[in-house]
């Protein structure tokens, strides 16, 4: 891979370790891939922030990075972490928890990198259109590829912080045009209602197409709430980073399949996500975390109702979003809701926070939540979701 002179420097240790580790790590990948050289990236959206999933040696190594004075590059943004530090509901949780995982977030910041601690940093700023970015967080790369059309491969935890350091990001995958193309045409013959509906077909696509690029027609919602679950989900059951509807694609339409989805193929689809739960000790709304528009959907459908004494209603979005929406959150926190911060379901430690059994509008926590915390979870719609929290 050619490096300039500058980047000839780095690699060589002359701006010191930190650098000189990370450029090495987007070389390493670069020759993996096959990348002509380095591009400078608009932004780096850093995973590995929960100290359930990352542990401690990863804090030993993001201790190493921030002793050598590792310092971001460019724009910078976090994923969730394991707790909500403003909420008392985590305070429950054991105090070294606690502890370490403030330890993460303080190492994080000492690099410049902002505590955004959401999968959802492009309700915080747009990337431009037509920009480079280095993302990890599966939810947010096929949303920017596919409806923001910035241009990221889907980052580990790892390169997209060795990204932030440097500013570049490895030339190849769908920083690159002609891998932009898409291979297969997907018909949509089952109708869809419910953003949930959404992520079943997202979870069946996901599956089915592996790391093809599709173009998908037949959808008769095309709403953000939409779209997002679907585009969560595929990046979910398969490797989908991108997907195109019909009516933007601009590309060749020589398609190497055809795919048409029905109703029985999501049935199917949908049972074998889904275990029926009678009473969810949690309702949880806000996988990839809420925009503003969502929470304004909530707080109507919760506008003079209560949440039922034996149910959590969780609503998770940023911080950003949380105060840049307060008469939503007013609504849904005085109905007996809690607008849930810097964390989420799938990272934090549910059965510890008393969840046995959970129900959501989103696929991908349905998908991950009996996996990693061993928690019963059912999907239903968002509108479903408020009606079983309060009670129908
Ligand atoms: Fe975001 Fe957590 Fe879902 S990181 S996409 S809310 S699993």
């Amino acid at each position: 891979m050619y490096l300039t002179k500058d980047e000839e420097r780095i690699y060589d240790g002359e701006y010191g370790w930190a650098k000189q580790v990370s450029i090495r790590i987007l070389v390493k990948l670069g020759d993996l891939y096959g990348a002509d050289r380095l591009i400078p990236i608009e932004s780096a959206h850093i995973s590995g922030v929960a100290y359930r999933t990352i542990g401690d040696a990863s804090i030993e190594f993001l201790k190493e990075l921030a002793n050598s004075n590792a310092k971001a590059a460019v724009r910078a943004t976090t994923n969730p972490s394991s707790i909500d530090t403003m909420n008392q509901l985590f305070s429950c949780l054991p105090r070294n928890v606690i502890e370490k995982q403030r330890e993460i977030i303080n190492l994080y910041e000492t690099m410049g990198i902002e505590i955004t601690l959401t999968c959802t940093p492009y309700y915080i700023r747009r990337p431009a259109f037509g920009s480079h970015l280095s993302w990890a967080e599966s939810s947010a790369v096929i949303y920017a590829n596919s409806l923001l059309n910035a241009w990221t491969n889907r980052e580990g935890g790892p390169s997209a912080l060795a990204s932030a350091l440097v500013g570049k990001t490895p030339n190849y995958g769908l920083h690159k045009p002609e891998n932009r193309r898409a291979s297969v045409l997907v018909k949509v013959e089952a109708p869809l209602k419910s953003e949930a509906d959404y992520g079943v077909l997202g979870m069946y696509l996901g599956e089915v197409l592996g790391n093809r690029i599709p173009v998908i027609s037949g959808l008769r919602r095309r709403d953000e709430m939409c779209l997002k679950q679907l585009g969560a989900a595929m990046a979910t059951s398969g490797m989908a980073s991108m997907f195109y509807l019909d009516e933007n694609y601009v590309g060749e339409r020589s398609f190497e399949e055809e795919i048409s989805v029905d109703d029985k193929s999501l049935k199917a689809s949908y049972e074998r996500l889904s275990s029926t739960i009678e009473k969810p000790d949690l309702v949880l709304i806000g996988c990839p975390h809420s925009s503003p528009e969502e929470l304004k959907i909530i707080a109507r459908y919760l506008e003079g109702k209560r949440v039922r004494d034996d149910v959590k209603l969780w609503v998770c979005a940023s911080k950003y979003v949380r105060r840049n929406a307060d008469e939503y959150v007013r609504v849904i926190e005085t109905s007996g809701g809690h607008v849930i911060c810097d964390t989420c379901a799938v990272v934090t430690w549910l059965r510890e926070l008393g969840v046995e059994t959970l129900v959501s509008n989103s696929a991908k926590t349905v998908h991950y939540a009996p996996l990693l915390s061993k928690v019963g979870a059912s999907l239903s719609s968002l509108e479903e979701c408020v009606k079983i929290a309060c009670g129908k």
